[in-house]
């Protein structure tokens, strides 16, 4: 049993999920331990695993009744929350918004990967595997960068690894592969702002930064974009883009692929004069590279900046920022002062938000982490 402060005690009746490590008053536990948690006063408020970084406990079930009943019943209750969605490819748990923090489910035309932020959690790996009943599953681990130490490999924890499989998004078709963890290769979270974008890529010569597996760029000249030029570091990465273009019968010849750091890239682009009409630039939160690294918190204002300096007039700047701990209100100061940076002038024209596979709770403040703006540039 473990004690928490009224603070947190607070907290965790209103439905939030995680106890801090200084949130805790009382008691010891191990990580990987399960454990239940009371107020001072004694009242248990539910139970959850413990673990040694910078969450000390994740509560993953009711105070009442078996942990592991408990935690198949928020599985349960999560995947009765799913609506239809226009892909095979779908998140079904979607971590502290479903009130399985740290725990998302996603899947693919069958198959599932299970992503762990912590491998304490791996005792929640058979509670899932029964209620979702994949064809096979995948067991992967997400590393906070708050959390030190290495983050294991991911695994298959059922069935066999299903190697390549196609999903469908939007009408368009994508090759990922499960056994890849979070790199299985398609973000379900921007498909709103996919949908949203489709009518507009004709005839736009495009710029596609962090480009991934492509699946802005697939989209883009699926809709008919003049051109697209899709920018990751990762080698791996750039050749399934092509086979997403491959997939969908889209020439890969007219476009580019170009393996390289976005900042590098955007530096050639304005020395040599380049404007695309449409800049679609979605970093990850925190990433490592050759030219220097790139942390979401500070350097938002450099790299729109240098979006900007490509971008033709009237171009639209499509950015994109997965980072809870930046507020929209903080998202939108830091790509004003790139705009000022680069001497020009940004409108928002859509807010893009998750789609309905992705809930957010009202009681978990991290809950809107996506800010997937399209904005025009003066
Ligand atoms: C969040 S994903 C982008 C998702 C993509 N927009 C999509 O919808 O599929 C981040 C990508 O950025 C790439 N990356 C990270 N740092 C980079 C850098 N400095 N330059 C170029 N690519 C980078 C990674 O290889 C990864 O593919």
């Amino acid at each position: 049993m473990l004690t928490v402060n009224a603070y947190s005690a607070a907290w965790l009746r209103r439905g939030f999920a995680w106890v801090y490590p200084a949130e805790v008053t009382g008691g010891r536990a191990q990580r990987g331990e399960r454990v239940r948690v009371q107020a001072e006063d004694g009242t248990v408020l539910g139970q959850g695993i413990a673990d040694d970084g910078w969450i000390a406990v994740r509560v993953l079930a009711d105070a009442e009744g078996g942990f592991e009943a408990g935690v198949a019943r928020r599985v349960q209750a999560a995947l009765s929350r799913r609506v239809a969605v226009d892909a095979t490819a779908r998140r079904l748990v979607n971590a502290e918004n479903d009130d399985l923090p740290g725990i998302r489910v996603d899947d693919y035309a069958g198959h599932a990967v299970l992503s762990l932020d912590s491998p304490s959690l791996d005792a929640v790996v058979p509670i899932v595997a029964r209620a979702v009943d994949a064809r096979s599953l995948v067991v992967a681990y997400r590393r906070d960068p708050r959390d030190a130490g290495p983050t294991p490999a991911a695994r298959i924890a059922g069935g066999a690894d299903p190697g390549e499989v196609e999903v469908t998004e939007l009408g368009l078709r994508f090759a990922v592969r499960p056994a890849l963890g979070k790199d299985a290769g398609l973000f379900t979270d921007m498909r709103e702002l996919r949908r949203w974008l489709a009518p507009w890529w004709t005839g736009r010569r495009v710029l596609n930064l962090f480009a991934h597996t492509g699946a802005f760029s697939v989209a883009a000249v699926a809709h008919g974009a003049a051109r697209v030029d899709s920018v990751d570091l990762s080698a791996p990465h750039l050749s399934r883009a092509r086979r997403n273009f491959d997939l969908n019968g889209l020439k890969t010849e007219d476009h580019g692929f170009w393996g390289e750091d976005c900042f590098k890239a955007l530096d050639r682009l304005r020395r040599t004069g380049q404007a695309y009409d449409v800049v679609v630039v979605d970093p990850p939160g925190y990433a490592r590279s050759d030219a220097g690294g790139w942390q979401g918190e500070k350097d938002w204002p450099r790299l729109a900046a240098a979006c900007l300096r490509v971008l033709s007039a009237g171009g639209w700047l499509v950015a994109c920022s997965n980072l809870g701990t930046q507020s929209p209100r903080q998202f939108a100061g830091a790509l004003s002062q790139g705009a000022e940076r680069a001497g020009r002038r940004l409108r928002v024209l859509h807010e893009a938000c998750p789609p309905a596979d992705h809930p957010a709770a009202l009681h978990f403040p991290e809950a809107h982490y996506l800010k997937a703006w399209v904005m025009v540039g003066d």
